[in-house]
């Protein structure tokens, strides 16, 4: 029988989705009893028997990892890093009564012995940039929950934690991180994706925290006390890395060569896409297309959503909706325009199904302790999962997309990877699921499967298609999804608050290594209207992700659908975009080689200007176009902060002096959008 790693409980009273983090009844660390160096830092053990290891990768880059009451595991191994060998930069050690402290050109690391508190400071002004406020942290009892708090400024602003339905500023928030599939508005938490890793602001300068842990985990900014900012997780290891700035986008450049850098997406994906729940039959997907194009409407992508499939079977076409899908992609082809597919990752336990068959011979199938199937209820009714941590799986699954490039399909959808269930949302059944994971055959880690998927497929899509870019777009995700997947922000709803919170999400992505991200133009659930969708587009131009997408029983929302007045004032800014993209691919290449994505709070740009803090009802385009877009019903004008420095309305070409607010005009057919002096 398996072994099973502790599936650790909620004993850090933790478990309520959304619950602020309370340390107290956990154990501290320490104090330090001595240290060993080695060629990439320090090992300090401790009187309890726990050890911590602080790991110079970089002079701005320190990890550090512990174990509580015993030795540092040999197995060390995460799905987020994609970096794992560094050229070790010049540091040293010093130690006196106090402190062991450690230089390198960049930072310097005070390890406090007693009580055992970790401090990072700027090598040259030895100002204070995060430290502890009490040691790390372990939950004795359960033996299975982890966490740190550290100081928290009175001014320090909090950036990050990837798909968040909050504000740009996570000060004063408490944040999960369990991939779950839900609908949302502002403030549900958890989403989809766990993207662990935070920016934090003081005074001017900028620190990140990567904490690389798989398990629930938990942040908290502020929101049970003014004492301390804190994450923890339910099991796992206490391990993190630590990123100094003092710039954002030299945080997020380090980050990317961590993590990985977003691949460079064929240039199509940047095109117009439209999608909708309901697209069959064939001769139905095409008369979208016809439309568009008779409506002189750009566009790149169809989406075909569950529908194409044989009874929602991964890798099948329905004979009757789509008899010849290498016709149908064919003639879309005539028209310049790529089909994407959706592929959900539950298989239909359906004996005699090929995919089902191949997967149960070989065992590539997610199973509980005793031996079982994990069964889950998805689209296909019963249905089961693949374990991507078994390589062998992996590469099946990569193949079977065969079954979408033999016909021309250009690109996958992942969704559903959560993995939803529609009998448990909440992953509590599946405390006994195991994966391989390398070998540890460890409880099934839902955090990651999202990011497994994905990669099994771009790989699998690199070995079908050896001279063609990928192009992935995913629900679900963990850090390191870049390197394998675009993103879109699922089930939002018609609504202007869904509108207005897309940019601090979308930002917040940015902020958290995703780049390449868009959500749902129009809305997915409910009712769009004419001046919503107009408005919508309005964001939606400039999101490298641009796509229209309506869940089955949503109101059509397609650019004519509220006839030729709207829909010209969005084909306006659907040109604009195709105009615009030698500019829009330039800095997606900047987000690809620098890690600084291409939608941008102000703030990335403006890190010292304190007005740009908490504006996220603007956003900028690289670092040249900055727009404010209409983010209520009825509304014809707004006020517009503009950082200091040159600026030229683009419609008028009018010239202002930034470095505060002004009022602009904004009929509907016209977004307030500034060009960069
Ligand atoms: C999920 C997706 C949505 C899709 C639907 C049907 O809700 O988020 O985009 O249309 O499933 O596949």
């Amino acid at each position: 029988m398996k072994t099973l790693a502790p599936f650790a409980g909620c004993l850090l009273s933790l478990c309520l989705p959304a619950a602020a983090i309370d340390l107290s009844g956990l154990t501290p660390i320490g104090p330090v009893a001595g240290f060993t160096t080695a060629t990439d830092g320090i090992v300090v053990t401790c009187r309890d028997g726990s050890q911590v290891a602080i790991r110079i990768l970089a002079p701005d880059l320190v990890r550090v990892r512990a174990a509580f009451g015993h030795a540092l595991p040999a197995r060390d191994h995460s799905w987020a890093i994609d970096k794992t060998v560094w050229d070790v930069p010049q540091w040293s050690v010093k130690e006196d009564s106090g402190a062991l402290r450690i230089f390198t050109p960049e930072l310097e690391v005070v390890v406090h012995r007693d009580p055992l508190l970790v401090e990072f400071r700027d090598a040259a002004t030895h100002q204070t940039i995060n430290a502890d406020e009490r040691p790390m942290m372990f939950d004795a009892h359960s033996g299975g929950g982890v966490a740190a708090a550290k100081k928290l400024g009175f001014d320090e602003h909090f950036y990050g934690l990837g798909e968040k339905a909050a504000r740009l500023d996570k000060r004063r928030g408490h944040f999960t991180m369990w991939n779950r599939d839900a609908s949302y508005a502002e403030g549900s938490d958890p989403l989809y994706q766990s993207i662990p890793f935070y920016l934090g602001w003081q005074n001017g300068a900028a620190y990140g925290i990567f904490f690389d842990n798989s398990y629930r985990t938990y942040f908290d900014f502020g929101a049970s006390t003014q004492e301390y900012a804190a994450f923890s997780a339910d099991g796992g290891e206490m391990n993190y890395y630590f990123f100094y700035g003092p710039s954002m986008k030299k945080i997020l450049a380090r980050y990317a060569d961590l993590t990985g850098h977003m691949p460079m997406p064929p240039l199509w994906a940047l095109g117009n896409q439209q999608c909708r729940w309901g697209y069959y039959p064939d001769t139905l997907a095409e008369e979208v297309v016809r439309r568009y194009r008779a409506d002189d409407l750009p566009l790149d992508v169809l989406y075909l959503d569950i529908d194409y499939m044989d009874g929602y079977r991964v890798f099948t076409w329905d004979p009757k909706r789509f008899p010849d899908p290498s016709a149908f992609t064919e003639k879309l082809a005539k028209q310049g325009v790529k089909v994407v597919t959706i592929v959900d990752p539950g298989i239909k336990y359906d004996p005699g199904y090929q995919a089902f068959d191949q997967g149960l011979a070989k065992n590539f199938f997610l199973k509980r302790l005793d031996g079982s199937l994990f069964h889950g209820k998805v689209w296909p009714g019963d249905s089961v999962f693949v374990d991507y941590t078994l390589p062998d799986a992996a590469r099946w699954w990569g193949d079977m997309h065969r079954a979408y490039t033999d016909h021309g399909v250009a690109g996958i959808w992942n969704d559903m990877n959560e993995p939803s269930d529609f009998l448990d949302q909440t992953g509590q059944t599946q405390g006994d699921v195991v994966s391989y994971d390398g070998g540890a055959n460890s409880s099934f880690n839902r955090n990651v499967f999202g990011l497994n998927e994905a990669r099994a497929t771009f790989e699998g899509l690199e070995r079908l298609r050896p001279n063609q870019r990928p192009y992935i777009i995913t629900r679900a995700g963990y850090a390191g999804i870049q390197r394998y997947s675009t993103m879109w922000t699922g089930d939002n709803t018609s609504t202007w608050d869904a509108l207005a919170l897309s940019i601090p999400m979308f930002q917040t992505l940015g902020l958290s290594g995703e780049p390449f991200v868009g959500a749902d133009a129009g809305g997915f659930m409910g009712r769009t209207n004419a001046e919503l969708l107009t408005r919508w587009y309005q964001v939606a131009f400039l999101t490298p992700f641009c796509r229209n997408h309506a869940d089955r029983t949503a109101y059509d929302h397609e650019p004519w659908r509220f006839g030729t007045y709207y829909e010209g004032i969005i084909r306006k800014y659907l040109k604009l975009r195709y105009r615009l993209l030698p500019f829009l691919y330039t800095v997606l290449e900047e987000a690809h080689r620098t890690g600084a994505p291409l939608f941008r709070p102000l703030l990335l740009n403006y890190q010292d200007d304190a007005n740009a803090l908490t504006i996220d009802d603007e956003f900028m385009v690289g670092d040249a176009l900055l727009e404010a877009p209409i983010l209520r019903p009825g509304e014809t004008s707004r006020l517009v902060y503009l950082p200091a420095g040159t600026w030229y309305d683009y419609w008028t070409g009018q010239r202002y002096s930034g470095g505060g607010m002004i009022r602009v005009e904004a009929p509907l057919e016209t977004v307030p959008l500034f060009v960069r002096g």
